[in-house]
């Protein structure tokens, strides 16, 4: 298959298109080096050093022979350009990775809550519109997160995309599926719970075939095509806005930094493994709906844990302290997470679980890079509100010079 990954060079985007360019797909990379210019702006950098996607694909050629293409385009704001090179390509599939992708890099300020509406939103509705008016065919795979659901505690399984239920009519009671109702809990949630609409409407409306993944949050770095050359290597983001949480407790382990939970560490999150996360999606690559069908909508998550028990298992594992910070988002202190992931496992995913001893692998990663760390980017400071922000610590270390007077 010919294949775009639109935001390949990002964390799960790249992986996937060397995934799928081993499996022997046409592989094509667009990328508008967005999240590049993001480490600029916050000042850090992967803890892994990671080449241009221009030298990346050159030494993926050099190791398989195969042939990864990069595009530079910016999918939010190129439309006509986005229009005329899908209408050139005319991909088999899509896979849609390309938005700012951190909740709380979203929340940081009025300015970054605008950029993320303006990106995510229009990425993906010019990706839909450009998919109508030059009438390709292809199936657009899209990753979108379990985070849109909201981390209140239903007690009952978060179902994969729909909910059964019944209504009340004047000739009795009625049966229907509606999409499960989101509740983001940041404006970067919220974008992705407008993508779910975007994509039931143009379903529904123009006949598009669309996968609609609901990730859990990725953790580990290798893959094995990653691992095959040094200068495959994936990103790793540790920082406060971009690392995710189990990935920043094993990189605060290695560093001998406190592993910093947040609250109570009551909140239940689904992980998945990034071996798994593109695995799943060379799965759903597999398994494309029909023209007229609803949206698929998959939970690509493989396990939930508390992030209590994780900082306590990482600590275990490495002899780190835990400590426990006020909590930069308003968020419930705890939650109870069920999710079903029915679809995967019957279309033969086999999970990597946390017990697998990937999580040493990770621990030393992050030893060999420990010298690319910057300390003072590790804390999560990016407040939901105004009031939340006084509370923030800036200094789980307590290394800020103090005053002598
Ligand atoms: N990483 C996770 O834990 C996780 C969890 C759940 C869902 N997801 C979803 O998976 C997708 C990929 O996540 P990731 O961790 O690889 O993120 P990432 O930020 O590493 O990668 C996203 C890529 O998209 C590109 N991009 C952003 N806006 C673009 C635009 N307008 N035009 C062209 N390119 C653009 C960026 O430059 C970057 O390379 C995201 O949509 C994210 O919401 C990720």
């Amino acid at each position: 298959m010919r294949i775009a990954v639109l935001g390949g060079d990002g964390f799960v985007g790249w992986p996937t298109a060397l995934h799928l360019s081993n499996l022997g797909h046409d592989i094509h990379i667009v990328d508008n080096l967005s999240r590049r210019w993001i480490d600029t702006e916050l000042g850090v950098q992967s803890l892994t050093p990671m080449d241009s996607i221009q030298e990346r694909c050159r030494i993926w050629h050099q190791e398989t022979g195969k042939r990864i293409h990069f595009h530079l385009l910016n999918l939010a704001e190129e439309f006509e350009r986005l229009k005329s090179w899908l209408a050139e390509m005319r991909p088999d599939a899509v896979i849609h990775f390309a938005e700012q992708r951190a909740a709380p890099y979203s929340m940081k300020t009025d300015r970054h809550k605008v950029y993320t509406v303006n990106n995510n939103t229009n990425a993906t509705h010019n990706l839909l519109a450009a998919l109508v008016e030059t009438g390709i065919d292809a199936h657009l795979v899209h990753l979108g997160t379990m985070g849109v659901y909201g981390y209140s505690s239903v007690g009952a399984p978060i179902p994969e995309g729909y909910l059964d239920i019944q209504i009340e009519t004047p000739d009795g009671p009625r049966e229907q599926q509606v999409l499960y109702p989101t509740r983001p809990g940041s404006v970067y949630h919220m974008t992705k719970s407008l993508d779910q609409i975007m994509f039931q409407f143009y379903a529904q409306n123009d006949g598009l075939r669309i996968t609609d993944l609901h990730q859990g949050i990725v953790w580990g770095t290798h893959t094995d095509q990653t691992r095959r050359h040094e200068q495959l290597i994936n990103r790793f983001d540790y920082d406060g806005d971009y690392g995710t949480v189990l990935n920043r407790f094993l990189i605060q382990a290695a560093i001998g930094h406190p592993l910093t939970v947040h609250g109570t560490g009551g909140q239940t999150r689904a992980f998945i493994h990034i071996q798994d996360s593109v695995r799943c999606i060379e799965l759903a690559l597999r398994d494309a709906p029909q023209a007229g069908e609803r949206v698929r909508i998959f939970n690509q998550m493989t396990e939930t844990h508390r992030v209590r028990d994780l900082a306590e298992l990482v600590a275990r594992l490495t002899d780190a302290r835990v400590a426990y910070l006020p909590n930069p988002r308003k968020e419930a202190d705890e939650n109870d997470l069920i999710v079903r992931n029915d679809q995967f496992l019957a279309l033969g995913l086999e999970p990597i679980t946390l017990a697998d001893g990937l999580l040493t692998e990770v621990v030393e990663v992050a030893k060999k890079y420990a010298h690319r760390i910057d300390r003072s980017r590790v804390p999560a400071v990016s407040a939901w509100t105004k009031d939340i922000a006084k509370r923030v610590e800036h200094d789980p270390e307590g290394k800020r010079l103090r005053s002598v007077s």
